[in-house]
């Protein structure tokens, strides 16, 4: 960096120089984390999510990671305000939001999604599916209530993603993001804490990845060569914020590498800071990791633009803004490729487009009552 420098053009410099995921060029570094919004009655995303993704779209963001939208399995998700990647309808409503994001410059992926464990009594569709995982174990560690999943049921989810996929560039999405993290199904295989089972999925990490990798194939399989297929994966889970899937890199490799040998083209790594080291001994973060082991291009995503995390977020407080210098700088030595910023997304439509401006002065302390709406 130059000294004479002002910091707002060398965030401008860094984060505007477009980068490729497999056959997509996106625009910018700058992605939209995936949020869970709750605004889509019956599963449909209707005008005001297209103009709420369109908007940021439009304002600079290059990737539009989507909420977590659910696949077409029985036991997928619980709420009927979620969106649904099934249904003419649901596909309908997505495909109006990938035109209003690419109107807007920007390139955009689902975010496929089943929830597993997770699952309580559902709203309709949803009433009567039981919960299901790896081995009905919930991530809590409460035993006998759900249901341990057959190769049968295996075989079904793993062909949902695979079609929720085929739609997904059917209908014009520019690639898609398999839900590994935060303790959702596919996180259930991936950690020990959940994953019990004796067969072929269950016992070291590379047998726990195994269902992991069968998604990411068959996703593989039903679209095109050069379609992007990302995968989000954490250490943390939403109801054990201190579990780990990966204690060394060693074990994280084991974890990581069938993921990228089944066709994964870009990883996120869901962190909650991302300035904290991984592992000791290391500056590099998850993210880091991540493209140090697998070789490929690395999204890194946790309090962006903020100090608090967004834990407490969820509790309802809000958090100041916080530079970004430590970000760049982590940029510029390629520790990873891509930013991905939840909460001041949420907050500020405008955020990518005043950073990529240098206007810092006007970026927004997030409030949680931005949950609230849809704006
Ligand atoms: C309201 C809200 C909803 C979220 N929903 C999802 C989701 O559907 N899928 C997911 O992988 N992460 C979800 N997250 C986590 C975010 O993608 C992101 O990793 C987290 O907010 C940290 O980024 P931030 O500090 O920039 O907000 C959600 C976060 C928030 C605040």
């Amino acid at each position: 960096m130059s000294v004479t420098q002002p910091a707002s053009s060398r965030a401008a410099e860094i984060l505007s120089r477009p980068v490729s995921i497999n056959g997509l060029t996106v625009p910018n570094r700058i992605a939209m984390a995936p949020m869970t919004r709750m605004f889509s009655p019956g599963g449909v995303p209707g005008e005001d999510v297209v103009s709420y993704y369109g908007r940021r779209a439009a304002a600079g963001v290059g990737l539009i990671v989507t909420e977590g939208t659910y696949v077409g399995h029985d036991s997928a998700g619980q709420s009927d305000r979620v969106p649904r990647f099934h249904g003419a309808e649901q596909l309908a409503g997505w495909a109006k939001v990938a035109e209003a994001v690419h109107a807007g410059g920007g390139t955009i992926v689902p975010q496929l999604w089943h929830i597993g464990m997770v699952r309580k009594q559902g709203e309709p569709p949803y009433a009567d599916a039981p919960a299901v995982g790896p081995s009905g174990i919930r991530v809590d560690g409460t035993e006998g209530t759900g249901k341990a999943m057959t190769q049968r049921d295996l075989d079904d989810v793993i062909g949902a993603f695979a079609e929720a996929a085929a739609a997904a560039e059917r209908i014009g999405f520019d690639g898609v993001e398999i839900h590994g993290a935060h303790g959702y199904l596919i996180d259930q295989f991936l950690w020990a804490g959940t994953n019990r089972r004796t067969d072929a999925y269950g016992g070291d990490p590379v047998a726990r990845a195994k269902f992991a990798a069968e998604i990411v194939a068959a996703v593989r399989e039903t679209v095109s060569a050069e379609f992007p297929v990302i995968f989000r994966y954490s250490q943390w889970k939403q109801e054990a914020y201190d579990a780990r899937l990966a204690e060394t890199p060693e074990e994280l490799e084991a974890i990581l590498a069938p993921l990228a040998a089944a066709g994964v083209d870009a990883f996120h790594a869901s962190t909650r800071r991302y300035w904290l080291p991984e592992f000791d001994g290391s500056d590099l973060n998850l993210a880091g990791w991540t493209k140090k082991l697998t070789g490929k291009p690395a999204i890194t995503v946790g309090s962006v633009g903020l100090d608090g995390d967004f834990i407490k977020g969820f509790m309802g407080e809000g958090s100041p803004v916080k530079g970004i210098d430590d970000l760049l700088d982590r940029l510029e030595r390629d520790e990873f490729d891509m930013v991905a910023v939840g909460r001041a997304l949420l907050q500020d439509p405008e955020w990518a487009a005043k950073i990529l401006a240098g206007r810092l002065d006007e970026l927004k302390p997030y409030d949680a009552a931005a949950l609230k709406t849809l704006s």
